[in-house]
């Protein structure tokens, strides 16, 4: 069954964090409001430091918006852990597990999710090879190159078929390769040729 197109909308919102030094507490983001129209990629253009992390960070579930809300499609989805929001997030340093190998670190999403194991392995298998990342699956995260690294990053955020896709500053690393990889990759997912594929894939890109 293919997924339903959903689009995001940030409603006022607003992240408060206290300052370590002063112990003064500020908005770094402050009444924010967004309309991100099902199957659009958007852009978040700004200074270092005006909120673009925060924001991604709210959407994906890492932080919760001190004022205002967040949709996700008609569903409010302010109360929900990351894993429960159908969003998945390349963060900058990718966070990789270390020590654990790349098949494990793409399955974590799919196993948290409590997928069953066949069909773990498949996913897990078909978006290593999308990424080319194949034969590479017992490696330790530890032991890859950088754009490996991103390749698998970018794998396990795919991996999860997720309604948005948040990348933190890391699109842009990602080699012209790895970059056709990507777009041929939602085109895949798009097309439906994936069990319970998503039709289209939305993408709020942080800026460079
Ligand atoms: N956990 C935190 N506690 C306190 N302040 C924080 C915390 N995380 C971020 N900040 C501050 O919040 C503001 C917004 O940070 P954010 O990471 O969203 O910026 P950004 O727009 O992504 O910047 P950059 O372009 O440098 O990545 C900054 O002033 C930052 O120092
Ligand atoms: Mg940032």
């Amino acid at each position: 069954m293919e997924k339903q197109k959903k689009g995001v909308r940030l409603d006022h919102i607003s992240k408060i964090y206290t300052d370590p030094k002063t112990g003064k507490e500020f908005y770094a983001v402050q009444d924010t409001t967004l309309d991100i129209e099902p199957g659009s990629f958007v852009t978040l253009l700004g200074p270092s430091g005006c909120g673009k992390t925060t924001t991604l960070r709210m959407i994906a579930g890492f932080e919760s918006p001190d004022e205002g809300d967040i949709y996700l499609g008609d569903e409010n989805i302010n109360a929900l852990t990351p894993n429960k929001r159908d969003t998945a997030m390349v963060f900058q340093s990718y966070a990789l597990l270390p020590h654990i190998n790349v098949f494990d670190n793409v399955a974590y999403g799919l196993k948290i999710r409590k997928l069953p194991k066949e069909e773990i392995h498949e996913r897990v298998m078909n978006i290593l090879k999308l990424v080319e990342m194949e034969g590479m699956e017992s490696r330790m995260t530890n032991q890859l190159s950088g754009g490996q690294q991103q390749r698998v990053a970018l794998a396990r955020a795919l991996v999860i078929e997720p309604s948005v896709l948040l990348f933190d500053e890391s699109l842009s690393l990602l080699k012209i390769a790895g970059l056709t990889t990507l777009v041929i990759g939602i085109v895949l997912i798009k097309s439906g040729t994936q069990k319970k594929a998503s039709s289209k894939q939305e993408v709020a890109h942080a800026a460079v």
